[in-house]
């Protein structure tokens, strides 16, 4: 089985009859949810909640029953990837660009499984480039403003043109060095005007599923 699928899978035995269910975005949470579209298949009744229009569309498909956020309060579990993560559970997230819907549906998770390959590991984040939604409105000011706090912002791209996000805003890929204090640098960079959410996601995941090298899976509790 292909390491993304087994993360994927195993997370869904945390998924009981009756739960709302977030539904996370990426190529990892992909697996997640088509075994959840399985369970349904077989009869298992949940609810679930996208976390960006592709998800909604792949849970669609696999008749998934879904809820409108605007009328969720509470979400027992949440299955997402990640781009990177370390020991103490934090996260870099929004390789994909879903990063604000990513965290509000992350914000009333009772349970956050975060789903990754070990390859995602650091002792410390900053090796990935830490996504940041902006205003598509003088995101160059937003940008020389994210540079202050030491990195290297770089407008995110796609097919020549800026990537816009589903809520119509941009991404501004941001080099750190090393990200020693991400719960600090997040108030930071959401201080900024312009910011509208950034990628670390801090104090939220409750255990992390994680591929071995050897072919196995570790969870980090
Ligand atoms: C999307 C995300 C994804 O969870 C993250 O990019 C990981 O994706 P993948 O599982 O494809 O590596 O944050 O905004």
């Amino acid at each position: 089985m292909n390491p993304k699928q087994l993360v994927g899978e195993k997370a869904t035995e945390y998924v009981q009859d009756g739960m709302i269910v977030g539904l996370g975005t990426g190529s990892t949470a992909f697996w997640a949810i088509q075994k959840i579209g399985q369970l349904v298949k077989e009869g298992l009744k949940i609810q679930g909640v996208p976390t960006s229009k592709a998800t909604e569309q792949l849970a669609t498909e696999l008749n998934i029953p879904l809820l409108d956020i605007a009328n969720v309060r509470s979400i027992d579990v949440t299955i997402d990837g990640a781009d990177e993560f370390d020991l103490q559970k934090q996260l870099i997230k929004g390789g994909g660009g879903a990063l604000l819907r990513e965290k509000i549906v992350a914000s009333i998770s009772k349970v956050f499984i975060c789903i990754a390959d070990a390859s995602k590991s650091s002792e410390v984040l900053g090796s990935y480039p830490l996504p940041v939604e902006v205003t598509p409105f003088a995101y160059q000011v937003t940008a020389y403003q994210l540079e202050k706090l030491g990195c290297s912002p770089k407008l995110r791209m796609q097919e020549n043109k800026p990537f816009v996000t589903d809520n119509q805003n941009y991404i501004l890929d941001c080099k750190f060095d090393k990200i020693v204090n991400p719960a600090e640098l997040t108030v930071k960079i959401n201080k900024i005007p312009g910011v509208v959410e950034n990628g670390l996601f801090t104090n939220i995941a409750t255990r992390i599923i994680c591929n071995t090298e050897d072919g196995g899976i570790t969870i980090i509790e």
